[in-house]
């Protein structure tokens, strides 16, 4: 065995997965109608272009059935187990919990599916990592109360996030929102709903203005479950999340060095900011009046904040995006969430994510140097179009992706002293891809006979990187190559 990328003791290896995107059973056992529910295939994650969300006949909603993991979870967790999973991330669906967000009492069903999913977890020693809203938000509240520019979404989280914290009090590591930096995406548009703050826009609403007020009731939600996770749940950490894609700039022209430092900081670095160091960045206001936005902020809210802070910063690296203030000078790259221009320097996978392992390891220096608070790493794969026609699917791509991947993490621990948590593989099993829609942008260890259209047995089979990843876990990355 090679003892070059042996790990620190302790460390998480796992994989990561959200409700909407593998549980299916999106009707069952009282679970009320989420946002995600609305999307069709090659539907952008954030974008609905009715005015009111509404099913239609005879449409196909991949996550209506999604790969079924409300009824396969015990078997599927039974293979993350028997990879040696140390850590599993999970997400709640708010609308099996409430299922309109704001009823009386909650549901116990949605309760005893995640107690079961939790006790399955522990038998095979899996430490769960839980995310309390991963890109779905109940329906109601975005058709009765407007989403999150409506203050009272504040205390229907804090009732969400009160039972959750009962319910589930033996959880150490909790996650409020999913890449929360995601709603910036939306300001340039036209589309009426927006899917991770669930807004309505008219015409003629100021988008930005509406997006950054929503915003800011997520960071006071933020700092309320901070909050009562610390006042709960003693010995529980909690962090916020990011959609971490570094940014360079194409050239060392210094119009493309400060228009890209900007960029970082309103795209992510903001979002990281303000829940990490309890207040928001002097430039803030400036930035509000220039879009003509005003935000209403209360006093206490702010002290909230800052006196709230997350214990960790959790984050997702599938790849990094080149900057230039001239874009139409190059070709357009294409990523997750953000895109630039593209990086002649990378290799790209088929969905055009440029594959920048050593930006991994930039990443986890950046982020340390700036919060110098502990780091998850809580996504990062590979999504491909796997050959299920192979006696055993060869994913060497896959393979090849996370071996790179994980020395640059090492390198980050070993040889710059990152205080890094662990590392969730995404997508562990393949499942619905949240930017299409579609199943054939997989990412998992183990194959699920599922199409596009939504045909396929739901079989599972295990890949050539299920028993690559099975060792890497067992030697504590010691036969990383
Ligand atoms: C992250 C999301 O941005 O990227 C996941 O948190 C998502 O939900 C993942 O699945 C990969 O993106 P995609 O579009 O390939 O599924």
């Amino acid at each position: 065995m090679n003892t070059k990328y042996v790990f620190p003791e302790g460390f998480l290896w796992g994989g990561a997965l959200a409700a909407n995107q593998c549980e299916g059973a999106y009707r069952e056992d009282g679970k009320g109608l989420s946002v995600a529910d609305f999307l069709e295939l090659g539907t952008v994650s954030s974008r609905v272009k009715d005015f009111k969300l509404t099913l239609k006949d005879g449409v196909y909603y991949p996550r209506h059935e999604a790969i079924d993991f409300y009824h396969h979870y015990k078997e599927d967790i039974k293979l993350f187990g028997e990879m040696g999973f140390k850590c599993l991330r999970i997400s709640i669906a708010w609308t099996r919990i409430f299922p309109n967000g704001d009823d009386e009492e909650p549901n116990k069903k949605g309760i005893e599916f995640y107690k079961n999913v939790l006790t399955e977890m522990k038998k095979y020693k899996i430490e769960p990592i839980l995310t309390i809203s991963h890109f779905e938000m109940p329906s109601a509240l975005v058709e009765n109360y407007g989403g999150w520019e409506n203050y009272e979404l504040i205390h229907l989280f804090e009732n969400y996030t009160r039972v959750l914290f009962t319910e589930f009090s033996d959880v150490k590591y909790w996650i409020v929102f999913n890449e929360i930096n995601c709603a910036v995406n939306d300001i340039h548009g036209d589309w009426p709903i927006c899917i991770h703050t669930g807004l309505k826009m008219d015409i003629g609403d100021n988008r930005f203005e509406k997006i950054y007020q929503a915003i800011h009731h997520q960071f006071v939600a933020t700092a309320k479950t901070v909050q009562l996770c610390h006042k709960m749940l003693k010995g529980a950490q909690i962090g916020a999340m990011v959609a971490h894609i570094p940014s360079y700039p194409r050239t060392c022209d210094p119009e493309d060095i400060y228009n890209n430092f900007w960029r970082e900081r309103y795209k992510e670095l903001f979002f990281l900011d303000v829940p990490a160091t309890g207040k928001y960045p002097y430039y803030f206001h400036k930035y509000m009046q220039q879009n003509n936005a005003i935000i209403d902020m209360k006093e206490d809210d702010l002290r909230l904040i800052s006196e709230n802070k997350i214990d960790f910063i959790a984050f997702s690296y599938y790849m990094s995006i080149a900057f230039s203030s001239y874009p139409e000078k190059y070709q357009e790259g294409s990523g997750n969430i953000f895109s630039g221009v593209k990086n002649p320097y990378l290799k790209a996978s088929d969905w055009g994510w440029e594959i920048d392992p050593l930006g991994l390891r930039y990443s986890l220096n950046y982020l340390y140097d700036r919060y110098h608070l502990p780091l998850f790493i809580v996504e990062n794969g590979f999504g491909a179009d796997d050959d299920a026609l192979q006696e055993e699917i060869d994913d060497q791509y896959r393979i090849d992706y996370f071996n790179s991947h994980f020395k640059e993490a090492y390198k980050a621990i070993e040889e710059d002293g990152v205080d890094l948590i662990g590392f969730c593989t995404w997508g562990p099993i393949d499942i619905i891809s949240a930017g299409s829609g579609e199943m054939k942008k997989r990412y998992g260890f183990i194959y699920v006979d599922k199409d596009n259209n939504g045909q396929g047995t739901l079989q599972r089979r295990k890949k050539k990187s299920f028993y690559w990843y099975k060792d890497v876990i067992a030697s504590n990355g010691g036969t990383l190559q």
